[in-house]
């Protein structure tokens, strides 16, 4: 199975993706696409020897001419299924449409809590006591397509906003890559990670 991933920064996620399927896997990683040119996780991709592209949105008068090319980089891609991982652009519904149901987002929160930006900040202010991370299918409405995993951790008094992401981005590690392997595998129930106390 093709598969293709969305980044806009460092792509650790999508290294973790990328290695998994390295390894006795029905998926192999066919494009690394990035909004921004200068991600750092494009250089990390093409050092893994897989195929990247940019298609800068800054280069483009609007969402419309942006997703137009994405589209065609990635039609030619073929992808069975879409990865978006640490990607930070909000994609219309008329893109989500066209790839619905073969495209995956990971967020840093235990959806449907805290959709949206500042997850951690977010949970710490309500006082949450556990937090953690969803991979969902990506549908029109920001955050909320069906979970397809979740991995949960306890809040640890004196935890700070960083100090969170820095435990709830060790946990997409592990969740996205087993998430991914049921999807391929067209395993359907949600998985349900709990990290070490
Ligand atoms: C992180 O904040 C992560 O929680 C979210 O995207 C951001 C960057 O992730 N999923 P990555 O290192 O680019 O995968």
């Amino acid at each position: 199975k093709r598969v293709a991933i969305l980044i806009s920064g460092g792509g650790s996620n999508m290294v973790r993706l990328v290695e998994d399927m390295g390894r006795d896997h029905p998926g192999r990683p066919v494009l690394v696409l990035s909004n921004r040119p200068e991600a750092a996780g494009l250089a990390r991709a093409r050092a893994l020897g897989v195929a990247t592209f940019a298609v800068d949105h800054r280069a483009h008068p609007g969402r419309e001419s942006f997703e137009a090319e994405l589209d065609r980089v990635l039609t030619a891609a073929r992808p069975d299924v879409i990865c978006l991982a640490g990607f930070m652009r909000i994609l219309t519904s008329g893109f989500v449409r066209r790839w619905e149901g073969r495209m995956l987002n990971i967020h840093p929160s235990l959806l449907p809590k805290f959709p949206g930006l500042d997850t951690h900040a977010r949970a710490l202010e309500a006082g949450e006591a556990e937090h953690g991370c969803t991979v969902h299918e990506v549908t029109p409405e920001l955050d909320a397509g069906p979970i397809r995993g979740q991995a949960r951790l306890k809040v640890r008094p004196g935890d700070t906003p960083d100090s969170l992401a820095a435990r709830v981005l060790e946990l997409e590690h592990r969740l996205y890559p087993a998430v991914l392997r049921r999807v391929l595998a067209g395993e359907t129930a949600p998985l349900d990670l709990r990290a070490p106390a």
